[in-house]
């Protein structure tokens, strides 16, 4: 007799079933931290610490004196102390914190969410192995590069859009050209980043820009802060 082709097919299905439920209970493959070479494209000192510096190692918060929870989130010895499982974001305990909606783990806590371009810098980070190198070039700022897209708008990602990322946060927007143009205009930009007196000094409760960040963003402002 022929076999029955809807017995063969449950056959072949359960088997199918049952290697992909085994699947599911694996975790996934993970380098070992000596073959993860990083993610070429990122630079932990330009891409990934201004984010740690600007949300989360703040007074109260994960600085050096709070370190709430045991974190210390201010440079990138601390930062790999505890939560970071390199190559593996799914058991890193930061990311979790950065990517959950709520909860009392949420972070950062009592502000609104990293954007996603921040989060999925960090996915990226620890991915490559969480490593402190990366693609940093042998100039990370030069003042004669100001041009809006080349200097202006990344400066703006790694220190500002993580708060200023919509028209309705304080402050406002710095996440598109228009936004960044009209708070040079008025002089907020400028005043704010050389901690001018009667200015609000930003990034809040961060570190300041260097003298040649600041130089780019001057210089910027004084060709009359072109969309270019
Ligand atoms: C940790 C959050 C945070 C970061 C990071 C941050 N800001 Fe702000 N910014 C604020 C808040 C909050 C305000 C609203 C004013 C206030 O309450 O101090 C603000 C206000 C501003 C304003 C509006 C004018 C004013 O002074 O109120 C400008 C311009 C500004 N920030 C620029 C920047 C720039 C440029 C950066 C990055 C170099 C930056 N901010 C980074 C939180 C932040």
């Amino acid at each position: 007799m022929i076999a029955n082709p809807l017995g063969k097919f449950l056959l072949l299905a359960s088997i199918t079933l049952v290697i992909g439920l085994n699947a599911c209970v694996h975790d996934p493959y993970v380098l070992p931290v000596a073959q993860q070479t990083g993610d070429t494209g990122i630079c932990f000192q330009k891409d990934i610490l201004p984010i740690f510096q600007s949300n989360c190692a703040k007074s109260g918060c994960h600085d050096a004196s709070s370190h709430e929870e045991g974190y210390t989130l201010d440079s990138y010895a601390n930062i790999v102390k505890k939560g970071i499982v390199p190559g593996n974001p799914a058991a890193s305990k930061i990311y979790h914190s950065i990517t959950i909606a709520t909860g009392e783990d949420f972070m950062p806590q009592g502000a609104p969410p990293l954007s996603a371009a921040s989060i999925e810098l960090i996915r990226r980070w620890i991915s490559g192995g969480a490593i402190d190198s990366g693609a940093c070039d042998g100039s990370p700022c030069d003042t004669n590069n100001y041009t809006y897209s080349g200097a202006i708008e990344p400066i703006m990602q790694s220190y500002c859009v993580g708060c200023h990322y919509s028209a309705s946060v304080p402050g406002g927007s710095l996440a598109d050209y228009l936004h960044v143009m009209n708070s040079a205009v008025n002089g907020n930009l400028i005043g704010d980043i050389k901690h001018l007196s009667g200015f609000n000094p930003m990034p809040q409760g961060g570190n300041k820009l260097s003298d040649c960040e600041i130089r780019q963003i001057e210089k910027w402002v004084e060709a009359g802060a072109p969309d270019n």
